[in-house]
């Protein structure tokens, strides 16, 4: 049932609803009745054919469920290409990298912006899981003029190795299924999907694997104290492995990763006892994963610290940590939103300004969406000559 305040689909996507959830369903009862939350994420996000970022769904834009920084204003594209040509010129040439290029807005930006400076990439390529989001990203590109459009390059899979250059990422921690924990006085417990007695999804729990129970006392340790009874939270599993396999591939250059997140001391704060799982549907946020599945997105914050970690501990060395705020001022907003409104008049012209706002105020994305610098053979310094937070991590 759709709660008052969130509009109804239309008739197409409550059967493509229908279709994803009885795949989940099917899900469920191949697992005994438990379905673990990461499971369920990657069905009703990446099912091939079904979930939300593998089928038609808008999902970006003001038509869309969420917006990014990329779609509200050129700005934030315009700033991150000073950082690209910053590594790009330390190392004498590379490429880019990006993943998870959503809509092809950011890739739009700052190859645009890189042409501008004369500071072009040899490539840029798309690492992307989404059929549907690789068609729509070859739509936006092929918008660009042939000299940047032809340096674009999809990729299955990371490059083997050797990659020199800038690997990007705008929100793409976050959509990386987390699994869901409980702590609870006799033990860790692992939360997941059932089906309750009117047949609808709900809550079921297990006591956690050796994997789930290691990686909450991993956070205990870190903590220096137990979390409290009850208190309930996420741990990203894949995102260890994700982060090395980066580390990996890039010979020499930087590894740039922006996301809403914490450090882990922030993230497991006591008063924070419910998570950080968010849900996305039409602009409304709300916090009913099992709602229309397959039609919103499912996010988690990123824990910055098991990020800067693991890229550590991949031989990466940790050049910033701060908000995107201090970020953006320091890579050239001000810059920046002077150039792309100098050609504007009246409202286009204000809506512009205000959109551009939106990335550095602190109550909007400012200072809950973070930016990450590590790096290989190269000390880039553009965005993060301001505050660094490095020391919250
Ligand atoms: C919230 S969207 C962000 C899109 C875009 N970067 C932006 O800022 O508008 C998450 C993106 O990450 C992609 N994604 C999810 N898991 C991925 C993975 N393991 N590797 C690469 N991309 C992934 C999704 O398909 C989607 O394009």
């Amino acid at each position: 049932m759709i709660p008052m305040a969130l509009p109804a689909p239309d008739a197409a996507a409550s059967e493509h609803s229908a279709r994803v959830r009885q795949a989940v369903v099917e899900a469920i009862a191949g697992g005994g009745g438990f379905l673990p939350f990461d499971r369920y994420m990657e069905i009703v996000l990446y099912a091939p054919g079904l979930g939300y970022y593998a089928a038609g769904a808008a999902k970006f834009g003001r038509g869309g469920d969420f917006v990014t920084a990329p779609e509200l204003s050129p700005v934030f594209g315009r700033c991150v290409a000073a950082t690209v040509a910053d590594v790009l010129a330390a190392l004498g040439g590379g490429a880019v990298l990006e993943l998870g290029a959503g809509s092809g807005r950011l890739a739009c930006d700052v190859l645009t912006a890189l042409a501008a400076r004369g500071a072009l990439p040899e490539r840029y390529e798309i690492l992307e899981v989404s059929a549907d989001l690789r068609d729509r990203q070859a739509a936006s590109l092929a918008t660009l003029p042939a000299a940047l459009r032809d340096r674009v390059v999809w990729r299955d899979g990371l490059p083997a190795a050797g990659f020199r250059g800038v690997i990007l990422g705008n929100e793409v921690a976050d959509a990386l299924p987390v699994r869901r924990f409980r702590r609870t006085a006799a033990g860790v417990v692992e939360l997941g999907v059932g089906l309750g007695a009117d047949g609808a999804f709900a809550w079921a729990s297990r006591p956690a694997d050796e994997d789930l129970a290691r990686a909450v006392a991993g956070i205990e340790v870190d903590l220096g104290r137990p979390l409290d009874d009850g208190y309930e939270s996420e741990v990203c599993a894949v995102l260890p492995a994700f982060v090395a396999s980066l580390a990996d591939v890039l010979e020499a250059g930087l590894l740039l990763l922006v996301d809403y997140g914490y450090g882990r001391r922030e993230y497991y704060d006591a008063a924070r006892r419910g998570g950080t799982l968010t849900c996305f549907y039409r602009h409304r946020v709300h916090a009913d994963p099992f709602l229309l599945p397959g039609l919103q997105d499912l996010t988690a914050w990123v824990d910055f610290t098991q990020v800067a970690t693991a890229a550590v501990d991949g031989g990466l060395e940790l050049i910033g940590y701060t908000t995107q705020a201090q970020y953006l001022l320091d890579a050239g907003f001000a810059a920046a939103v002077a150039d792309v409104t100098q050609s504007l008049d009246g409202i286009p012209r204000l809506n512009a300004l205000a959109a551009a706002q939106t990335l550095v105020l602190a109550g909007e994305m400012g200072e809950r969406f973070k930016c990450l610098a590590l790096a290989r053979g190269v000390a880039p310094t553009v965005g993060f000559r301001g505050r660094d937070f490095s020391a919250r991590l």
